[in-house]
């Protein structure tokens, strides 16, 4: 996720593209850049880091003259946060430069075709295809321009782009991406969000799929890509500027929860091409794979809870021993590690210290390292030999939602992979799984839809004092992240036990009315867990179960049920964690906690 302001007017560009930016920094703040059209040629800075260093180089944009320009700020998804990598990028002649914010799915192929024309890349980025694309095709119609380089390109884009040949607008069109349009009578703007440009105009035109718009001194102009004006209303906003950033949302924690079916189609679907699992830049081979003879799996906190799904997922679908540990306790317990072990340490922000510290030890002793990593160029994804990114965007709520979602559909390609490569299960099974893993996102939508439910059932438990998860198996590891989710935010005691082991101890914690959240999706143990269901009912619990769709059966025996669609067992944590985590987050909303900043907790924990 990246965040991309354009401006054309009367003012100065370049403070008003930096202002515009700083308000979209939680989209991406691992570089920025501005171009700005000076009269003559297009002026481009740009730097690794954050908006600031940016703006302390053109002294608040007062160092660039110009009033028409595009500005950008990156998260990274190809190449690493570097200087050459920030947009905007310039075409070859330097004529045409463009800010992206998606991926372009066809770029490796799209930039062969280039450079076998002889034009050079400077950067890793998928970006830059379309600055040289835009160069390339231009023939002095920039309208028949876009439309031959859009139809060209596989993937999702917002794009700016300004040039040297039309100098009096900036061409701006959406796939898959936001962007909007802003008038004044100053001028006019694109932003990928309404924040960017609230301190300068509150009257937006939001652009639908594939709308081509050029902006102007004067106007703006929108078409559609057969170059049909398109009629739109200007919207008028009268929300706050905290609001917007949070996209309306309350806080950026539900924010983020919305955000998963988007979070989670990005991950996987640019890494299955043609029915296959696609895992480009990882350099294992299927020999190496085959000759592993064990799998660990490290991390800390929610990424560990990933963790466990994943060991459940890999042993079944590769039928390689895997264990998993806590970072904190692997780095000092001699674990039992070898030239034979593949080691995956899994970390949102790649920062972690302790999960740091433990993939380093695993490479001491010889282990193969890959990691699983949502920051681009953090230190983890750097420091292991490979790396599969999670391609969930910034995650700015401390509690983790759409990262560890994403873990999870890194852990099913993953695992689909090592299957896939080592033929260990047959081609149609494989291709039934890989159809079903590309239905979560919509599946994890139509749960979304029903949050009022969980809503509801919040307002009857949100005073409770003690509140337990039990699941089996694939569940458990479940409950394990669906109780975290609660007491961190919510500040209320919980805790998540595996179904069968409650009555070893734990049980005699339950009294009248404690409330226990039941999960039970897996088919061939849903009666074992059901059985649990009683005994906690019996000492009078109450219960929200958690189950599929089919199992209208649990309903009889709950207080209160949350359905979740259909799918094969080892894909169902995408969907039954979802419930759970709108659970904690409609608890702590309505305890009034302050949710996005938690008492004592970091987002990126970098001490031990
Ligand atoms: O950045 P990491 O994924 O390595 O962080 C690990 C944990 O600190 C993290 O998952 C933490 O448990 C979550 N923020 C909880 O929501």
């Amino acid at each position: 996720m990246c965040g991309i302001v354009g401006y054309i007017g009367n003012e100065q560009a370049a403070p008003v593209l930096l202002d515009g930016l700083a308000r979209l920094e939680y989209r991406g703040y691992d570089s920025a850049g501005v171009a700005v059209y000076d009269g003559k040629e297009i002026e481009v800075v740009k730097s690794k880091g954050k908006l600031a260093v940016l703006s302390d180089m053109i002294h608040g944009g007062k160092d660039i003259k110009g009033t028409v320009g595009i500005g950008h700020t990156r998260w990274a998804t190809h190449g690493a946060p570097s200087d050459t990598n920030a947009h905007p990028h310039l075409s070859q002649s330097g004529r045409f430069a463009v800010v992206h914010n998606g991926i372009i799915e066809n770029y490796l192929e799209l930039k062969q075709r280039l450079m076998s024309k002889g034009i050079e890349f400077l950067s890793e980025t998928d970006t830059e295809v379309i600055a040289h694309m835009v160069e390339y095709y231009y023939k002095g119609d920039i309208f028949d321009t876009m439309v031959k380089v859009l139809n060209r390109v596989e993937g999702s884009y917002a794009l700016g782009v300004i040039s040297v040949d039309n100098p009096d607008e900036i061409v701006a069109v959406r796939k898959d991406s936001p962007l909007i349009v802003g008038t004044s009578e100053n001028g006019n703007f694109i932003a990928s969000d309404v924040p960017a440009i609230l301190n300068k105009t509150r009257d937006v035109y939001y652009l639908e799929e594939k709308e081509i718009v050029f902006l102007r001194r004067d106007g703006v102009e929108i078409y559609n890509f057969d170059r049909e004006p398109v009629k739109k209303d200007l919207t008028h906003i009268d929300w706050d500027a905290d609001a917007a950033e949070k996209g309306g949302y309350e806080h950026f924690m539900i924010k983020e929860i919305m955000e998963q079916p988007k979070a989670i189609a990005n991950t996987v679907e640019s890494r299955i091409k043609n029915g296959r699992i696609v895992l480009d830049n990882i350099t294992l081979t299927a020999e190496q794979i085959k000759s592993f003879d064990k799998i660990y799996i490290i991390a800390c906190g929610s990424a560990y809870h990933a963790g466990m799904v994943g060991k459940y997922v890999l042993e079944q679908l590769t039928r390689k021993p895997v264990e998993i540990d806590l970072a904190s306790e692997f780095r000092y317990r001699s674990p039992i590690v070898t030239d034979k072990t593949l080691v995956i340490a899994v970390s949102q922000s790649g920062e972690t210290a302790d999960t740091l510290a433990a993939m380093n030890e695993a490479k001491r002793l010889g282990a193969r390292t890959l990691s699983i990593v949502n920051v681009v160029g953090s230190a983890i994804a750097k420091q292991s030999d490979d790396v599969i990114y999670t391609l969930a965007g910034p995650e700015i709520a401390v509690a983790t939602t759409k990262a560890y979602s994403c873990q999870l559909a890194v852990f099913y390609l993953l695992a689909l992979y090592i299957a896939q490569e080592t033929k260990i299960i047959d081609c149609d099974k494989l291709n039934d799984m890989i159809n079903e893993l590309l239905l979560i996102p919509e599946k994890v939508q139509s749960i979304l839809d029903k949050k009022e439910d969980i809503q509801y059932f919040a307002s009857r438990h949100f005073a409770d004092k003690d509140i337990f998860f039990i699941g089996r198996n694939l569940d458990y590891a479940v409950c394990l992240e669906g109780s975290l989710k609660l007491k961190e935010i919510s500040y209320i005691h919980s805790e998540a036990y595996a179904a069968g082991e409650l009555k070893h101890g734990t049980i005699s914690l339950i009294e009248d009315g404690t409330l226990v959240v039941a999960v039970a999706t897996i088919d061939r143990l849903f009666e074992k867990t059901m059985s649990n269901v009683v005994e906690v009912i019996t000492r009078g619990a109450t219960v929200l179960g958690v189950t599929k769709e089919t199992k209208t059966i649990m309903a009889d025996t709950c207080n209160f049920i949350f359905y979740v669609p259909e799918s094969i067992d080892i894909f169902m944590p995408s969907l039954s964690v979802i419930p759970l985590q709108l659970f904690g987050y409609y608890v702590a909303s309505m305890k009034g906690c302050d949710i996005d900043k938690k008492r004592n907790l970091a987002k990126s924990v970098t001490v031990e």
